[in-house]
């Protein structure tokens, strides 16, 4: 199954695509993590990319398309995949249209997560990221065992620079200008699933599988 999880931030896409790549047996595609993960090793890409996502700007669609492009050719994509933060605007939506037909691919369903503003501010305030493993966590909602510690590895947690409240507004303004017309565009090809997203993560973790098994 080929999927795309879109969202504004906070949204929930990274928790439910890594639950849903878990049940699948399918590979989370996130480009925020792959862009995470560039930044701090200091590769060129990370390099380039550090002051766009410091600032709560989209990194430049050339940047992120070939990372999907290249992502997608990978052995574990044959089964099926899921996208978690790209498209993010409609050139790459475009770009992926023709990448998926020069691969024979196709997306089968766009899982489109929908969350209040003020509930979007508070989530995302209280995220927290394992250093070591990448596991994430709320500090309200999800809360690891021990305080600052993750459950799965006992590394310990950070907040995301790009999780302070100045960097968030921007992050949302450029969710609702470039991202947001793909709710359209995904809805007129007849893919659009919404996923109401206010709830226990478990609930909503159900409301996906059971859209995915009505489809
Ligand atoms: P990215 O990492 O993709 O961030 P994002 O889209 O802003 O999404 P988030 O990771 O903030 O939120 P999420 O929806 O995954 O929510 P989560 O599950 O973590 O991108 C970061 C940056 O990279 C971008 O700003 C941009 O610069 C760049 N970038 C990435 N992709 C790009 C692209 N395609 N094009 C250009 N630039 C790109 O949940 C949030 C919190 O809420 C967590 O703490 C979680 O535990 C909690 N939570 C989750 N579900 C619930 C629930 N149901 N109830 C209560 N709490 C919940």
């Amino acid at each position: 199954m080929n999927l795309i999880f879109l969202g504004p931030p906070g949204a929930g896409k990274g928790t439910q695509a890594n639950l849903l790549s878990e049940t699948l047996n399918i590979p989370q595609i996130s480009t925020g993590d792959i862009l995470r993960n560039s930044v701090r090793t200091g590769t060129p890409m990370g390099v380039r990319a550090k002051s766009y996502m410091d600032s709560g700007s989209l990194v430049p669609d050339e940047v992120v398309v070939g990372i999907v492009e290249e992502r997608l050719q990978g052995a574990d994509c044959s089964r099926g995949f899921i996208l978690d933060g790209f498209p993010r605007t409609v050139a790459q939506a475009d770009a992926l249209d023709l990448m998926l037909t020069r691969l024979g691919k196709q997306i089968e369903h766009v899982l489109s997560m929908t969350v209040d503003d003020e509930e979007l501010l508070t989530r995302i305030g209280g995220r927290r990221m394992c250093e070591k493993c990448g596991k994430g966590y709320h500090t309200l909602f999800d809360p690891p065992k021990i305080t600052d510690h993750c459950d799965q590895c006992g590394s310990k947690l950070y907040q995301r620079d790009d999780d302070k409240v100045e960097t968030m507004r921007k992050r949302l303004d450029e969710y609702y200008q470039k991202t947001a017309p793909l709710i359209q565009y995904y809805s007129q090809k007849e893919l659009l699933r919404p996923i109401p997203g206010i709830g226990d993560i478990k609930d909503i973790q159900n409301r996906i599988v059971e859209v995915l098994k009505g489809s």
